[in-house]
């Protein structure tokens, strides 16, 4: 690969972004994964782009995953303030053929014009049978498992940050507590572990959960640990939040997983899910 490939597509991107959209960058980035596409903040003035038509942005493929960049305004409940909120509703991912540098391209381009707060979100596999499909996890650490790293070159190709990038925080504990107390105040049941990102796309097999039980993983999918390096790498604040959209494979006995399931529960939860962002985002915009 030449050098300062993926930077120079950061800079095409972001050029185009800042050209179509105008007005300062965004106070805060929303990634609405699997089934959180239409469980979004309500924005004034919303625009819309489609993946497809910024340049350097990789398309997407997958059913649930749109690929639309929205940005707007965004009133706290009972707040004079407003804010500019980014959404990149749907994502790409590793499984459909993208390099690790594309999967976090969209991200990366919107942290590059100056937006330092993220909030990622996605479907997830439980590995507690206890834990019932619908609930939520907030993500508090992960494991890699996807044998993928998007800083692999980065510091290369001309990238800011560091090439051994702490991992020790990575998501922000002043975040956690404030999803915490949301999620208590609105008396919403939320959960919270270690989410363990595989590259898919086949589900996993029971033995496969029976290992990432031991490792201490607590939910499975197939998206966000990288999100999460690349957004720390350039160094934005960042959370995550998993909707659990089924038990992971073999917890329950006589049952097979699909992506309808997935998508499913997932839009069932969209309400829940709606109230708590737009009752946390004030906490995550301060
Ligand atoms: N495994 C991996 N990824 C997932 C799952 C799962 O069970 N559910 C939703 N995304």
């Amino acid at each position: 690969m030449l050098l300062h490939t993926e930077l120079h597509a950061l800079q095409t991107s972001l050029q185009y972004l800042q050209n179509r959209l105008g007005g300062p960058h965004p106070d805060l980035l929303i990634v609405a994964g699997s089934g959180f596409a239409d469980a979004l903040p309500p924005l004034l003035d919303a625009q819309k782009l489609s993946f497809k038509e910024i340049p350097g942005f990789p398309p997407t493929t997958v059913q649930g995953h749109d690929g639309e960049l929205i940005l707007g305004n965004f009133q706290g409940p009972g707040s004079a303030r407003s804010s500019r909120i980014a959404i990149l509703r749907g994502r790409v991912h590793l499984y459909e053929g993208h390099s690790p540098a594309a999967v976090v391209h969209p991200l990366r381009t919107l942290i590059q014009w100056g937006c330092s707060r993220v909030v990622l979100t996605n479907a997830a596999g439980s590995l507690h049978k206890e834990w019932s499909a619908g609930s939520f996890m907030l993500i508090n650490d992960h494991i890699n498992g996807t044998g993928h790293t998007p800083l692999l070159g980065a510091y290369r190709q001309g990238l800011a940050g560091p090439m051994f990038l702490d991992m020790t925080a990575a998501y922000d504990k002043a975040w956690l507590q404030a999803w915490r107390s949301t999620a208590e105040r609105l008396n919403i049941k939320i959960q919270e572990g270690v989410y363990l990102g595989v590259l898919g796309p086949c589900y996993e097999t029971p033995a496969e959960v029976r290992a990432f039980q031991k490792w201490g993983a607590d939910a499975v999918g197939m998206s966000t640990v990288l999100e999460t390096i690349a957004a720390r790498h350039l160094g934005a604040r960042i959370c995550a939040l998993s909707l659990l959209s089924n038990a992971a494979a073999g917890l329950i006995s006589n049952h097979t997983l699909d992506h309808q399931e997935v998508l499913a529960e997932s839009q069932r939860a969209e309400k829940t899910f709606a109230r708590l962002m737009a009752e946390v985002l004030p906490s995550l915009l301060a």
